[in-house]
């Protein structure tokens, strides 16, 4: 029998794309290969790619630069690039680069055997459909190896908000859901393995509609799994927290205490402009709402400084956003024009006034997120072990509030949760004895 085919797999973007990859493994798997982390001993290279912004996008093509060494030493090697750039310019990479054997979009990755196949013989394979064949009909069951603690589990696909400045809706398609019996059926298979804790994953998870009570149903029927210990999800847009979702943050223990809203801005010209569909109020009214569920909540959020038409005025009230809510944790981001969206059409900010107001935004955030952190000193929160550490007997594990934490611990506390009292924090970090 011939050793089984490498495959390496570089991922790009968002958790979304970390699952898919998880599942373009297993289901390459099936046809003999074996991942590994090693690209110079692969015999296929896959690259799940991020379009999200400008810089993500052109990573791409100075990653198959770097590639071209590879197929030079080993000719054999097929290399293919998904994701969303795939899906967004597929033609585009085959015409600019000779190296690429396959272009596979995020909505058609079931179908990766037969191209396999087509490559192997020396063809070229492209595939950006919608299909209207569901990929996770195909997917089989998730391959039965032993877990990491955390997992993710996509729930919800596609978009249909259409901010101003997202490439999304194109690259992913309009907004679909899962079954909840399916989705269930794979939690239970990813518990069978060792999994303690699920993050349900979504471009737009809150808006997920494949359970009859909506997320807030599913996230209770998830709840009755036994070993599951931890339930988390995101990405959420503030117009889909519907009153169920904010009552299980404060009723539903397997719900962990934090939550990723992302605002982008504090304008309401700005959001208007952006099609947001909120204000700054209705996210500060949203706000209040599910502190009142749940007090200790920790608040993430994404902000795009330097959006078309912002002025100095509307970056002001994006920071009086910031200073009223108190984020534990946040994203920012300089406006990036993207094509095919309908802000690309408008001017754009000057580049040094965009770095300066990220500047200034990313100091207050940081500096938030400091306080948080150090309010942590001195109290007990639950901690998943994940992995060991890199001093002989440390462990590191996530927070209720997904922080990183460190603290000494046998090997046995690997994939429990367990309570730590936090004693001290560090920039990006927490550290904590073990409790009892
Ligand atoms: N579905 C999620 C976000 C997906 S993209 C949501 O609705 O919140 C992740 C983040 O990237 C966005 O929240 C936004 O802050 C940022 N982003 C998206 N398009 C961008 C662009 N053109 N320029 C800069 N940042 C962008
Ligand atoms: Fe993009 Fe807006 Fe959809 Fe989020 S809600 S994925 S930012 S279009
Ligand atoms: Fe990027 Fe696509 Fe995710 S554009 S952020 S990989 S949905």
């Amino acid at each position: 029998m011939s050793a089984p085919r490498k495959l390496f797999v570089k991922t790009y973007g968002c958790q979304m794309n970390v699952y898919d990859s998880e599942r373009m493994t297993e289901v390459l798997g099936s046809e003999g290969y074996v991942a590994t982390d090693r690209p110079e001993d692969a015999d296929m290279i896959l690259l799940n790619t991020c379009h999200i912004r400008e810089k993500a996008a052109e990573k791409v093509y100075s990653e198959l630069g770097r590639l071209r060494a590879l197929k030079d030493i080993n000719p054999d090697l097929k290399i293919g690039v998904a994701g969303c750039v795939a899906q967004a310019e597929g033609e585009e990479i085959m015409r600019r680069s000779s190296l690429v054997d396959l272009v596979v979009g995020p909505q058609s990755y079931h179908r990766l055997p037969a191209m396999e196949r087509a490559v192997r013989s020396g063809a070229k394979a492209l595939d950006t459909d919608f299909p209207e064949d569901d990929k996770f009909d195909t997917l089989k069951a998730r391959t039965k190896m032993k877990r990491a603690p955390s997992a993710f589990l996509t729930v919800q696909e596609g978009c249909d908000k259409f901010c101003a400045f997202c490439v999304v809706p194109y690259t992913r398609g309009s907004e679909v859901s899962r079954p909840a019996d399916r989705v269930l059926r794979e939690a239970e298979e990813l518990v069978d393995a060792g999994v303690a804790e699920i993050t349900l994953l979504g471009q737009n998870v809150n808006a997920y509609h494949g359970h009859d009570k909506g997320l807030a149903g599913l996230i209770w029927d998830l709840a009755k799994i036994d070993g599951l210990k931890r339930i988390r999800f995101t990405t959420s847009h503030p117009n889909d927290m519907d009153d169920a979702l904010i009552a299980a943050h404060g009723e539903c223990e397997k719900l962990m205490p934090y939550l990723h809203l992302p605002v982008q801005s504090g304008s309401d010209r700005i959001l208007k402009a952006m099609n947001r569909k909120h204000t700054a109020e209705s996210y500060l009214n949203l706000v209040d709402r599910i502190r009142a569920a749940r007090p200790d909540l920790m608040l993430s959020s994404d902000f795009i400084v330097g959006f078309p038409g912002e002025t100095e005025e509307d970056f002001e009230a994006t920071m009086d956003l910031i200073r009223t809510v108190e984020f534990g944790q946040a994203y920012s981001f300089k406006y990036s024009t993207r094509p095919g969206t309908p802000a690309a059409e408008k001017p754009q900010l000057p580049e040094d006034v965009m770095a300066d107001r990220l500047a200034r935004l990313q100091t207050l955030l940081t500096q938030q997120q400091h306080k948080v952190q150090e309010d942590m000193v001195g109290r007990t929160v639950g901690v998943l072990f994940e992995k060991p550490g890199r001093i002989a007997g440390q462990m590191i594990g996530k927070s209720d509030y997904l922080h990183a934490v460190y603290a000494d611990a046998p090997n046995t506390v690997l994939g429990r949760v367990l309570p730590v009292r936090i004693i001290a924090a560090g920039p990006n970090s927490l550290g904590g004895v073990l409790v009892g």
